[in-house]
């Protein structure tokens, strides 16, 4: 019998973390985590509470009392907030734009970190986000740090978005993907790094199955 693994996997919005985590996962048998769904779940709930997203307190106490489950089906994960399926909810521009407030809130981190790190403990998972390969699972197997110039990451998330028939303001997508990403790089707490010894793999101009592809061939 093989040993478990653990793949851990961070990159700024747009990189292709989410897609090619699910495509590895699929290839080798592994269960795929999607932190971000996590935090933006967490801001979904503080949003429709109408709770002050400045208040840490208020955000450090809706975090301890919230259960939140990745349900794995056929068809994909399907996020739960206390039991009830948010899976789309927590895709709105909305919720992305607001996820900030508890992305940066210490105490909010430290329950994901607790969730997490034991959803990792069994093993034979990949796991992606922002601080995946920094703090929640340095000690992963193999850590990717995935990323593409800004300019692809805009166009793979416009394109998407108009799959998905949402519509895409001129400038603005560009500039909430700016104002995420400097966000990200800088909050105090658990900041997007690339970590020591992680595979950095730049995406710009590969197709999503060349990505994985490439992910794929470090893995033994
Ligand atoms: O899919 P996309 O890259 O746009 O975002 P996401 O992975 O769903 O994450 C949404 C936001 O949650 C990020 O911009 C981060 O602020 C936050 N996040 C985080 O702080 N730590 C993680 N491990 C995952 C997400
Ligand atoms: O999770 P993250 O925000 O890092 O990126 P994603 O949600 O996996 O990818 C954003 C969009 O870019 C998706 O529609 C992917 O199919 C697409 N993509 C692509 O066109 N080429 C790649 N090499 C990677 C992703």
């Amino acid at each position: 019998m093989r040993n478990k693994i653990t793949i851990a996997i961070d990159g700024p919005a747009g990189s292709g973390k989410s897609s090619v985590s699910k495509i590895v996962a699929k290839r080798l048998g592994l269960l795929y985590i999607d932190t971000g769904a996590m935090y933006r779940a967490l801001t979904l709930k503080a949003m429709k509470k109408g709770i002050n997203l400045e208040e840490e307190t208020a955000l450090v106490e809706l975090a301890n009392n919230t259960k939140i489950e990745l349900i794995h089906q056929k068809e994909g994960t399907v996020v739960l907030l206390d039991g009830q399926d948010v899976t789309d909810g927590i895709r709105e521009t909305n919720v992305t734009n607001n996820v900030f407030y508890l992305a940066r809130t210490e105490e909010v981190r430290e329950c994901m970190k607790k969730l997490q790190r034991k959803i990792a403990e069994k093993g034979d998972v990949v796991m992606e986000g922002r601080d995946i390969t920094t703090v929640i699972l340095p000690d992963a197997d193999y850590k990717f740090y995935l990323d593409a110039s800004f300019e692809e990451r805009v166009k793979r998330r416009r394109k998407e978005l108009e799959q998905n028939g949402k519509q895409v303001a001129g400038s603005g997508l560009s500039k909430d993907i700016k104002i995420r990403d400097e966000k990200d790089f800088t909050r105090k707490i658990a900041p997007l790094r690339k970590a020591k010894y992680a595979i950095v793999i730049d995406s710009t101009g590969m197709s999503l199955e060349e990505e994985a592809a490439t992910v794929i061939s470090y893995i033994k």
